[in-house]
């Protein structure tokens, strides 16, 4: 049993499971990708094993490549036409079940950080069932995920088109308050992070997670040390302005009133085990989310949606 959420209101407890609510054993990952073959046909969606673990759909349409896979609701890849990854993923990650991937999109949910155990949650970390996969009119693909516990279920819906739109709802299904915290923890791949601003949060109060103290931001972010930074944004539509490639990264987001920039830089890279000692450089997270003081309380029967926009300007 794994501790939900240490919420003032009540604490939620639910099973760690690699089980769909079928009761079907989802940890045959080859089995999945048969059923994902045999349930979906498309032109531009084939599925196959990704990185020799995980079933994943790749999209192949006229405005994008993409990756999107079935554990963790897990998008690892966005690149638009003619373009590099909008995503960064790492060398070093994991790809074993029960762990996180680092990189792409992580789906933290239904708790952001050490809200509660394990930390970001359990959705980056189970095997959620592809529910449907549409080619839209304007050629775009959108797949369609769910993902049941016992108190709460979640959709994530994806667009691969010209930009990157994701949708996640979480519906409380139990008879008593759910408190709710997620991000939408986006991966960005950059030329050097040194190069990289992130504008869009002047004026926004922010926690500075490395040492828990708050502060007004006062401009475009920089990148010269490690930045854990929360930020109170309600309207934030955030621009990654990248020198080195020369490419505006922009990531709106609705639903949510936290942003959180992050990159770990070096001492904290070296720590991480999934993650390369000199990978900093390449990455920035831009993440949306309900976190801290914009964590969400829903009453039984409610929802409550974030979504996040990636696209090139
Ligand atoms: C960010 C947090 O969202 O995620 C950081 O603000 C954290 O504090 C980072 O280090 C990565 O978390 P994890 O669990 O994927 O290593």
């Amino acid at each position: 049993m794994l501790v939900l959420s240490r919420g003032k209101k009540q604490m939620i407890l639910i099973k760690k499971c690699s089980c769909n609510e079928e009761g079907k054993n989802m940890s045959d990952a080859k089995a999945i990708l048969n059923s994902l073959n045999s349930k979906f046909k498309s032109q531009t969606v084939k599925f196959e094993m990704w990185h020799d673990a995980f079933p994943a759909a790749f999209i192949s349409n006229k405005f994008c490549k993409g990756i999107v896979s079935p554990y963790g609701a897990h998008i690892a890849s966005f690149v638009p036409n003619g373009q590099k990854d909008v995503l960064w993923m790492s060398s070093k990650s994991n790809f074993i079940e029960g762990k996180a991937i680092r990189g792409g999109i992580p789906v933290c949910w239904p708790w952001f950080g050490p809200a509660g155990d394990p930390p970001h949650g359990i959705g980056r970390i189970a095997y959620w069932e592809l529910d449907s996969v549409v080619s839209e009119k304007d050629g775009s693909d959108t797949l369609t995920f769910k993902l049941k516990k016992d108190m709460a279920s979640a959709i994530f819906k994806v667009n691969f088109g010209a930009s990157l739109d994701v949708e996640l709802t979480t519906e409380n299904t139990s008879s008593n308050d759910l408190v709710l915290s997620q991000a939408l923890h986006t991966y960005f791949a950059v030329s050097e992070i040194t190069k990289a601003t992130v504008g869009g949060l002047a004026g926004k109060e922010y926690l500075r997670a490395t040492d828990k103290t708050r502060h007004v931001n006062s401009g475009d972010i920089t990148f010269s040390a490690e930045t854990d930074m929360i930020f109170d944004s309600s309207d934030a539509v955030c621009i990654i302005t990248d020198s080195g490639w020369n490419r505006k990264i922009k990531v709106e987001k609705s639903g949510s009133n936290t942003t959180v920039v992050w990159n770990p830089w070096i001492e904290k890279s070296k720590k991480m085990a999934d993650y390369g000692d000199e990978e900093y450089h390449g990455m920035v997270c831009v993440e949306a989310a309900n976190a801290h003081k914009d964590a969400r309380t829903l009453a039984p029967g409610k929802t409550h949606k974030i979504g996040t926009r990636v696209s090139l300007v």
